[in-house]
């Protein structure tokens, strides 16, 4: 089967940069971007900005025609109601979100989300017409104990336990150590891990749903070895977290066709 897979470069800002300071910034990367010709339509950029930043980045974004999507970095799973401090995939769409990143290490580790909770913001992504990115990864124990490929399969799997076969969603896999560690993956973990995620895409959702999938890996993805990564056939992007604060470096991430021997 042939398939065109438009690589996507997501940028995840974690808890840095207030809004005043995302408009800065994503006004000099749109420049960045002119300047270089990026063009959208063969690599897809997506920012992941803080809650508190949407509303000013998305303004910007659609009155000054900028081809830049636009993610959050985390839903309630639940629609409206009785939830302080949530915040509803309904509100995200309303401000033209189009990915939400679910299940990210930092969220499972630090605020004890379980696979459940997981299933459940994929659901409540897909209910609102967000694109859920299912962050899944291993830590440097689980990699000793199963080896590499079983926990993110597993938790996979889990996370799409509550949404129809035929829902969109972009797959992340970021090993827990390598994430901001500076010691990435190496392409070819990246690409084993990446292969088994979407065999097992396969079995869940059907053999077109795997082929048109995004796959992603994540963990220390920088402008020197991101080339290698899009080399291999089953990772389809990044996702990428310190990187993406430096305008100039997201710029030559997004830019990786233009890198030496791609
Ligand atoms: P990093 O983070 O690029 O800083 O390793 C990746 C992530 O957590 O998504």
């Amino acid at each position: 089967m042939v398939t065109t897979r438009t690589p996507l470069i997501a940028g995840n800002w974690k808890m840095n940069l207030d809004h005043l300071q995302a408009i800065a910034f994503v006004q000099k990367l749109a420049w960045s971007l002119k300047d270089a010709k990026h063009d959208f339509s063969s690599v897809e950029a997506v920012v992941f900005p803080p809650a508190t930043d949407l509303r000013s980045v998305q303004t910007l974004l659609d009155a000054d025609k900028l081809e830049l999507g636009l993610g959050a970095q985390d839903l309630s799973s639940h629609d409206s109601g009785a939830y302080t401090g949530e915040i509803s995939g309904a509100f995200l769409r309303a401000l033209d979100v189009q990915y939400v990143l679910v299940g990210h290490s930092e969220r499972r580790t630090l605020h004890s989300e379980g696979d459940d909770v997981v299933a459940s913001k994929v659901a409540a992504a897909h209910r609102h017409g967000l694109v859920p990115m299912i962050c899944v990864g291993e830590t440097a124990a689980d990699l000793e104990e199963h080896g590499p490929s079983a926990v993110p399969v597993a938790q996979l799997r889990a996370s799409l336990t509550e949404v129809p076969a035929d829902a969109e969603i972009v797959v992340a896999y970021e090993p827990v150590w390598a994430i901001g560690s500076g010691q990435a993956a190496t392409p070819e973990q990246a690409q084993q891990v990446c292969a088994a995620l979407r065999e097992a895409l396969v079995e869940i959702a059907g053999p077109e749903r795997a082929a048109t999938t995004r796959v992603l890996y994540g963990g220390s993805v920088k402008s020197n070895n991101i080339a290698s990564f899009l080399r291999e056939p089953d990772v389809d992007g990044a996702l990428v977290g310190g990187a993406s604060l430096d305008v100039a470096e997201f710029t030559s991430i997004v830019r990786f066709r233009s890198h030496v021997g791609v």
